[in-house]
């Protein structure tokens, strides 16, 4: 069981998480799936597909103003070649919600063709959000739930209470509560690549280490960022270890403790925290 798993999922929240999607999803026509845009592998569970079976799912790729806009563009249009339609969102500023709700009423297309047939032209399309922790599905719903009684949204798997239905706009009803995936446990990047994000909380890591990785992996998708940021000097590209990078960002910040050491705590924290705050620039850890 790695570290992530074991402070914030066991077994048994998994089952019930599931168990509780699964009944949720015969309750609607299509699933909207939340990714943080930043690193929309790490943010996935392929359990879903499973789950979700043959339901149309809409792609949200949320946070997306911290995300690269290019990256994020190349992550749409891959989904959109799998036949699924992504949109980048910003829940917290409510950007990209009529792209959303188009994009859940074209996904619901055959359903809402065969109604018309049946002379239940105007019938509203059910959805629900899923998401790992911390990827704004509490924010997605509060904002799409405006005044219409504030949705608070248990990050407890084991919490059940009565949902709810409230309208988005005519024809497109949300159900209040939203599904909670976990993530991808087995996958050592992918609990990696969250707690860069801040998904996870970092009191329960190696901050240096996890630093580390972070400035080797930014050194090599975006040089110009942590060079420009920290002036680090010129060797982009020279593959530098991690610990090398550091040390650099905590000399250049002064933050030396008695001896003329440097304080590489200290520095790492500064990194994690620069880059989960955006000072870094709009950043994507991710390929499609
Ligand atoms: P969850 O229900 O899926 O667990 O996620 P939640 O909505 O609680 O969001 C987790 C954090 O992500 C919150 O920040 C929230 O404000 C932030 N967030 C959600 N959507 C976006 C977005 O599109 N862009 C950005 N930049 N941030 C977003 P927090 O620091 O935990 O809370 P708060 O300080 O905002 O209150």
């Amino acid at each position: 069981m790695s570290e992530v798993q074991s402070v914030q999922w066991y077994p048994g929240h998994m089952a019930s998480s599931r168990r509780k999607i699964v009944e949720d999803l015969k309750l609607v026509d299509v699933v909207v799936e939340l990714l943080d845009a930043r690193v929309p592998r790490s943010s996935a569970n392929p359990v879903l597909k499973q789950l979700a079976k043959a339901k149309p799912r809409v792609v949200l790729l949320n946070k997306s103003d911290m995300a690269d806009p290019n990256v994020t563009a190349r992550w749409i249009a891959a989904f959109e070649q799998q036949g699924v339609k992504a949109v980048a969102v910003d829940c917290r500023a409510g950007k990209g919600m009529p792209a959303f709700y188009a994009a859940v009423r074209a996904a619901a297309g055959e359903k809402i063709a065969g109604w018309e047939e049946k002379g239940m032209a105007g019938r509203a399309v059910r959805a629900m959000v899923v998401g790992i922790p911390n990827v704004g599905k509490s924010s997605l719903i509060n904002r799409l739930a405006g005044g219409r009684g504030k949705a608070k949204v248990q990050d407890k798997p084991g919490v059940t209470r009565q949902n709810q239905w409230f309208t988005v706009e005519k024809g497109l009803e949300l159900l209040d509560t939203p599904g909670i995936l976990w993530p991808k446990f087995d996958d050592p990047i992918v609990g990696e690549h969250l707690a860069f994000t801040g998904a996870v909380r970092d009191e329960i890591l190696d901050r240096e280490g996890l630093a580390c990785r972070l400035l080797e992996l930014l050194d090599e998708l975006y040089p110009q960022c942590i060079r420009e940021r920290y002036k680090l000097g010129a060797d982009a590209g020279a593959d530098l270890p991690g610990y090398e990078l550091l040390e650099r960002v905590g000399r250049r910040r002064g933050m030396l403790i008695s001896g003329g050491e440097i304080d590489t705590e200290r520095a790492a924290v500064t990194v994690l925290d620069e880059y989960r705050g955006g000072l870094l620039g709009r950043i994507t850890l991710e390929r499609p």
